[in-house]
């Protein structure tokens, strides 16, 4: 900012070198982090019915049609071998992790009288024990750098509390709690610790789950401020502002963006 608010011809000989040194550095830097946010982004949006891991091929080639860097690793983020070894081909491939995008979850409905002790820990391990891996995976670097941006993907569910998803929204909530704690504890190495809240938005996994099949999205969009239904791209706006320097003042926060269903 000081550099794009300094004009060139006022500024000194020296002043103007520094001036277009920070420039350049700063202009390099947001580069490098637009790249890493859509290499970050294209980690989880096609769902491999199989494995339940996702096959990323679709959205590495649209990254790299749009001229950008782009790999897939496949990572189960609740082990914590898979982790090490995602942190482990980053580094080796992209040169490291600036900008953590946590996106992984399920949504499994059910009352609380159906849900066992096995599905509940496998909802807070797939949304919640996976932040935790990660994190921990990818912070060192970002605190050495002194620069970072993690960013995870929460829900409105939290916010409205809706029936029979208790296992999922306590995943959620979590997620706003880690964000907050972490926010505090990394905020002076010049790291921001941010979540999305999105509302019901059309996927593969709703439009053919529950939501689909239980009119969640005539019901949904019906409430919304704004009615139509939410896509994922509603979502990227939010994401490359966080991701940002714009936002380097923002940190522990959860932005809402559902169109105006529900106000945090
Ligand atoms: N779609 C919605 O209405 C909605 C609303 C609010 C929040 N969200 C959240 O957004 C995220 C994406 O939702 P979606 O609708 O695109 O679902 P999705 O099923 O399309 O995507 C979930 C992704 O998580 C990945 N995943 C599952 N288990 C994993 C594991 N153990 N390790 C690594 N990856 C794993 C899957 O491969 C898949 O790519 C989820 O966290 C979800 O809770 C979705």
């Amino acid at each position: 900012m000081i550099a794009e608010n300094r004009s060139r011809s006022t500024a000194k000989k020296g002043e103007r070198q520094y001036v277009d040194r920070e420039t350049r550095r700063r202009d390099g830097r947001r580069q490098r982090h637009r790249a890493s946010l859509l290499q970050a982004v294209g980690c989880a949006r096609r769902q491999d019915r199989h494995r339940g891991l996702a096959d990323c091929a679709e959205t590495v080639g649209a990254i790299k049609k749009n001229a950008g860097t782009a790999i897939a690793v496949r990572c189960d983020q609740t082990s914590e071998a898979d982790v090490a070894k995602l942190r482990a081909t980053v580094e080796k491939e992209l040169g490291g992790c600036d900008i953590l995008v946590h996106c992984a979850g399920i949504y499994p409905t059910a009352a609380i009288d159906e849900i066992t002790f096995e599905q509940w820990r496998k909802v807070l391990s797939v949304n919640l024990d996976s932040v935790f891996l990660l994190v921990k995976a990818f912070l060192p670097a970002m605190k050495e750098q002194r620069w970072g941006r993690i960013i995870s993907v929460s829900s409105t569910t939290f916010h409205s509390g809706i029936a029979f998803n208790t296992h999922y929204t306590a995943s959620k909530g979590g997620l706003i709690g880690f964000a907050r704690s972490l926010a505090s504890e990394v905020g002076d190495f010049g790291i921001t610790v941010n979540t999305i809240a999105p509302g019901l938005t059309r996927t593969d996994t709703t439009v053919n789950g529950k939501p689909g099949e239980f009119g969640w999205f005539d019901m949904i969009r019906e409430q919304q401020a704004i009615k139509r239904t939410e896509t994922p791209e509603d979502l990227t706006g939010t994401l490359a502002f966080l991701a940002s320097e714009d936002a380097a003042f923002i940190t522990g926060q959860t932005i809402v963006v559902d169109g105006g269903w529900r106000f945090s």
